[in-house]
């Protein structure tokens, strides 16, 4: 088991298998994109299917989470999902994208095993997706949606960051266009994870703001913690239900005490925690000849440097140096 000093049990690798995107999304990195990590760095397959078998066998784990950057750009996804649904017990399989190239994809990757896809859409306005992502590919977005949906990639979540001054007025339209086509939106606090470490907390969108926004247009009913577990979103029914609302208020109502997670970054490195300022080297351990049991002490090892809280943007908060793209979202 991947157990920390404060009792939490870490049962849900998210797994990173490229720092690079397709997107340019400004929250996240600038227009010139980031100097990626050279190929050398990657985990190879083989490499990345040894390390979830120790998480799966031998470490308790039973979820598995693709991240990027941007999964799908990784060449080779759908035969990763197939491999890992192979394995006994078989750990639940997600991926979260922004679904460049899933219109053509999700079939096979349901087919593969995968279980279900969050995308992110932070707008419906496809000038506003223009500028805010700096390519011109909303339609993609949307038929990646569909396909997913179609394929029973299911249930298909969205995720929007709002930001003032450019989408936050969209967020009943939004959620209004989620709810007709099925899906469960979630919108998410912006957290200090771009790279260019321009987060400003007082231009934040809150949680508070975006509930107020939206029970302006909607009853709102609470779904309450039985509901949420360990999920980063609480959630609320939408006038009666069944379609649902979810926030991720990493910054003001934060949910580290029930956090069930841990990361491995596309170089192989284990972090603990979005925010950590450590991270263990399973790469050149692996590498250097370690067995499957000393990978997996190892990992166990940094599970206790593990921190109680996050604490964005409170005092004595420090930005992690890798940004979003780079360790997992
Ligand atoms: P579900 O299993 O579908 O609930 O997935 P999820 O919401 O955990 O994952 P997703 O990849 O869709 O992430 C949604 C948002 O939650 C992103 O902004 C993530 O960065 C954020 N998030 C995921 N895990 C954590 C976490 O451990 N801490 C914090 N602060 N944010 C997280
Ligand atoms: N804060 C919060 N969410 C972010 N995402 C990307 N950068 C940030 C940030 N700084 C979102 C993406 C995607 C998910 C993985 O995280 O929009 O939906
Ligand atoms: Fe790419 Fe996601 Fe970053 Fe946008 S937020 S640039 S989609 S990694």
């Amino acid at each position: 088991m991947l157990v920390d000093t404060f009792g939490r049990t870490a049962t849900d690798l998210r797994v990173s298998l490229t720092d690079r995107c397709n997107l340019r999304c400004t929250y996240c990195m600038p227009a010139e994109g980031l100097p990626w990590l050279p190929k050398a760095e990657l985990l190879s397959d083989e490499e990345i299917l040894r390390l979830i078998g120790i998480a799966v066998h031998l470490l308790g784990v039973d979820q598995i989470r693709f991240t990027g950057g941007e999964p799908l750009v990784r060449p080779g996804l759908a035969t990763l999902v197939a491999r890992v649904a192979q394995l006994d017990p078989r750990p639940r399989i997600s991926l979260t994208t922004n679904a460049l190239g899933l219109a053509r994809l999700a079939p096979t990757l349901k087919d593969a095993g995968l279980d279900r896809v969050n995308v992110s859409l932070d707008t419906l306005d496809p000038a506003v997706f223009r500028e805010l992502t700096r390519r011109d590919r909303f339609a993609d977005v949307v038929a990646g949606l569909e396909a997913a949906a179609a394929a029973g990639l299911t249930p298909v979540k969205v995720n929007s960051v709002l930001m003032r001054g450019v989408n936050d007025t969209e967020a009943p339209a939004l959620l209004r266009w989620c709810l007709e086509r099925g899906y469960e939106l979630r919108f998410i606090e912006q957290m200090p994870l771009d790279a260019q470490h321009g987060w400003d907390r007082q231009q934040m969108v809150t949680a508070e703001e975006i509930l107020a926004t939206l029970e302006r247009e909607f009853t709102l009913t609470p779904e309450g913690k039985a509901v949420r577990g360990a999920a980063p979103a609480e959630t609320w029914l939408v006038d009666g239900g069944p379609g649902r609302v979810g926030v991720i208020a990493s910054v003001t109502r934060p949910f580290c005490g029930d956090c069930d997670r841990v990361r491995l970054t596309a170089d192989g490195q284990v972090r603990t925690c979005l925010f950590a300022r450590e991270e263990s080297d399973l790469r050149g351990a692996m590498r250097d000849g370690a067995s499957d049991e000393e990978l997996a002490e190892r990992w166990r090892v940094a599970m206790l440097g593990k921190k109680r809280a996050a604490g964005i943007g409170e005092p004595g908060f420090v930005q992690p140096e890798r940004p979003m793209s780079a360790i997992g979202g």
